[in-house]
């Protein structure tokens, strides 16, 4: 195996090189403190492993992203479902037939919450962000289900993750709950419970149902993304499935991460109602006096294309057109896609439309209110957070995660006479 050398005070110190299976190379610092005294310090983790994962590849530079090997445009393409997607990131394999029928049928058994926890819904001021509402709802779970199962636990939180969020969203409206059914899928059942009234008979168009299994699969899981790590960071001090869950569900609310998605339609709106000068709103991302940032633009990772938005633009087209819907929001991303992309301060940067720059366009065109988009996003990347966990609760170099720190405070000093 290779190695590394680092030369520190004049002294020189090897350490072991890891290789992954995608050629990726770490440097394995572990030993890095106990040889040295020192510590590395890269804030925001851009130059930071902090494991080794089997779940999901990305390639930055090359707009690549695969789910267990598997590229997520021939994911797509297959017409594969939701859940076996999600069999697929937690489990590793496809799902067989027989244990596909087994894992829908305990999705469909614990597709219900407990009736006492419907009450929690009344008890939220009218405003509440349905994110909150969520993570507080995955947080009580543990309350409804304390017998750690946390095997079960898996499946009811990603079977319960859609009724809540659909209830939530209900009693947003002051319309009564609506049950989930069966004989649905899982993003059939999302817009049903959504959208259905016990007033009138709601059939669930095929087509927002293709578009849902497309935004949900896209979403599904994204490695070592800020929310992720955070289900994992959660994880590691022993805590349970549903307290990691429900952290990772508030650190993807930020507006920097799956928050984005509310923000770009946010920005759209206001381009528009701002007379469609996409061009100023370029101008002022371009401005270090302004805070305005293209939501939906850059990426930590992706330096290229990202290739989900690539997939959801083409798919906003074909969505509108099939629901005879003409978004003026639609010509103002893509025309701020095409100012931005040859525009040299975006080209240096390497800043691309990502996942959330057209996902909004795709759920307003479902008639899903602007600020259940990262709850979506949330559904979505329900089963990765699992699928880490579970990784990182069964990898034997699981430490509980704790950082180290340059302190740059003061030194020490006496304490003033009192
Ligand atoms: C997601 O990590 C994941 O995998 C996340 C995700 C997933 O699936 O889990 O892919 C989902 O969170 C996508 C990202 C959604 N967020 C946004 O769209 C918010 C807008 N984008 C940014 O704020 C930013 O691009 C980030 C947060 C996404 C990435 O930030 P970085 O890597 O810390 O980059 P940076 O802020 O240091 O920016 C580098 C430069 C800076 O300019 P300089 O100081 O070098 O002159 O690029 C500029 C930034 O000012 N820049 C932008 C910009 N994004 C970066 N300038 C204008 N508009 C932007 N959107």
């Amino acid at each position: 195996m290779s190695t590394a050398k680092l030369v520190l005070e004049g002294k020189e110190y090897e350490f072991p090189v890891v290789v992954g299976s995608e050629n990726e190379v770490g440097i394995d610092i572990t030993s890095l403190r106990a040889k040295t005294g020192a510590i590395t310090l890269d804030p925001g983790y851009g130059n930071t492993g902090s494991c080794e994962s089997a779940i999901t590849y990305i390639d930055g530079e090359r707009g690549i992203l695969r789910y267990r090997g598997y590229p997520i445009e021939k994911i797509v393409e297959s017409g594969a479902r939701f859940i076996e997607v999600a069999y697929l990131l937690i489990y590793g394999k496809w799902p067989s037939a027989e244990e596909y029928a087994s894992f829908s049928k305990l999705m469909t058994q614990h597709s219900i919450i407990h009736e006492d926890m419907k009450n929690f819904f009344n008890h939220f001021p009218p405003m509440t962000h349905p994110m909150a509402i969520l993570s507080a709802m995955v947080a009580s779970l543990s309350g409804f289900y304390p017998d750690g199962d946390e095997e079960l636990n898996m499946i009811r939180v990603l079977a319960k993750a859609k009724t809540i969020s659909a209830y939530a969203y209900k009693k947003s409206i002051g319309e009564p709950f609506v049950y989930p059914k069966p004989d649905l899928s899982y993003p059939a059942n999302i817009l049903h419970m959504m959208f259905a009234h016990p007033m009138e008979d709601y059939q669930v168009p095929p087509v927002m149902e293709e578009a849902l299994r497309m935004l949900l699969i896209l979403h599904a899981d994204h490695e070592q993304n800020c929310s992720t790590s955070t289900v994992r960071m959660v994880g590691s001090s022993g805590a349970s499935l549903f307290a990691s869950i429900s952290a990772g569900v508030c650190a993807l609310w930020g507006p920097l991460h799956g928050g984005a998605n509310q923000e770009v339609i946010q920005m759209l709106e206001r381009i528009r109602d701002d007379g469609g000068d996409y061009k100023k709103y370029v101008a002022m991302a371009k401005d270090k006096d302004s805070d305005f940032r293209l939501m939906g633009f850059g990426h930590r990772v992706y330096k290229n294309y990202d290739p989900r938005a690539r997939i959801l633009k083409e798919q906003a087209d074909k969505v509108l057109e099939l629901v005879g819907v003409k978004d003026p929001l639609l010509d103002i991303a893509k025309h701020l896609e095409e100012v931005a992309l040859n525009d040299d301060y975006f080209i240096e940067r390497k800043l691309y439309p990502n996942v959330d720059f057209y996902s909004g366009i795709l759920y307003k065109a479902m008639g899903i209110p602007t600020n259940m988009f990262t709850v979506m996003f949330a559904l979505g990347r329900m089963p990765g957070w699992i699928a880490h966990w579970k990784e990182m609760k069964e990898d034997p170099a699981t430490r509980i995660n704790r950082p180290r720190q340059i302190y740059t405070g003061p030194t020490e000093r006496e304490v003033p006479p009192r």
